[in-house]
């Protein structure tokens, strides 16, 4: 997978890959990540990415020429899949969609600053808007390093034991059951026995039963879906 990372902070950008599960997908060449820096693509002395709203409004918006350009030089060197806006005005990301989005050959993600984005540029090249919940950042920066997490760690191979995705919460539309480690007793508290019983049917039905509980207790929203 080949995803390409529209910003105006390449700098903020980098440290999530330069680390743990992401750095080793990138060095076992799982998954490539590039930074375009918006600046690169701007004309005029000043370089500016942005200007006032016509119709008068505070906040500056994101021209669409810089954009253009440097949307095109891409698709020019190869054909993508998915042009993503970050954006708290898009679909709301779920364990669904970083699925769905670790499926492609090749992404852009294009980061929002300021008030946004000229509309001309979402109506034009982008084909999904996503959030990453309902509250507003500075820019779309941390939301796209918050999906290129979610979406590489599914990336056949990049987790090293294939099955701990499968386990994670919402993959199977709840929320993961307790686990343990050791010591088996810590200060008083134990660990449930069922654990320690080897009957592997048995510990299945009691990890079910608990993903089921917490998913009533905290996020009954999933249960009706
Ligand atoms: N940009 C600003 N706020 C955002 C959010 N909640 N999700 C994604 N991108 C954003």
């Amino acid at each position: 997978m080949r995803i390409d990372i529209i910003t105006v902070l390449p700098e903020l950008m980098r440290s999530p890959f330069e680390a743990s599960i992401l750095k080793r997908a990138i060095e076992a060449d799982l998954v490539s990540v590039h930074f375009h820096n918006l600046r690169d693509y701007a004309s005029g002395g000043y370089k500016a990415i942005d200007d006032t709203q016509y119709g008068g409004g505070a906040g500056m918006v994101m021209m669409i020429e810089p954009i253009d350009k440097c949307i095109s030089k891409l698709q020019s060197e190869r054909s993508y899949d998915d042009i993503i806006y970050m954006t708290p005005d898009g679909e709301r990301l779920t364990q669904s969609i970083a699925n769905q989005v670790s499926l492609k050959e090749n992404i852009i993600i294009l980061c929002g600053h300021y008030k946004g984005v000229d509309q001309r540029v979402r109506d034009k090249f982008v084909t999904r808007e996503i959030s990453i919940g309902d509250y507003v950042l500075s820019g779309g920066e941390l939301g796209a390093a918050v999906l290129c997490d979610a979406v590489i760690r599914l990336i056949p191979g990049v987790l090293g034991n294939e099955t701990s995705a499968l386990t994670d919460s919402f993959q199977d539309g709840l929320l993961a059951p307790p686990i343990y480690t050791k010591p088996r007793e810590y200060d008083g508290m134990k660990v449930p026995e069922v654990l320690f019983s080897g009957n592997f049917p048995e510990i299945e039905k009691w990890r079910e039963a608990e993903a089921y509980k917490r998913t009533k207790a905290r996020r009954p929203d999933l249960l009706d879906d």
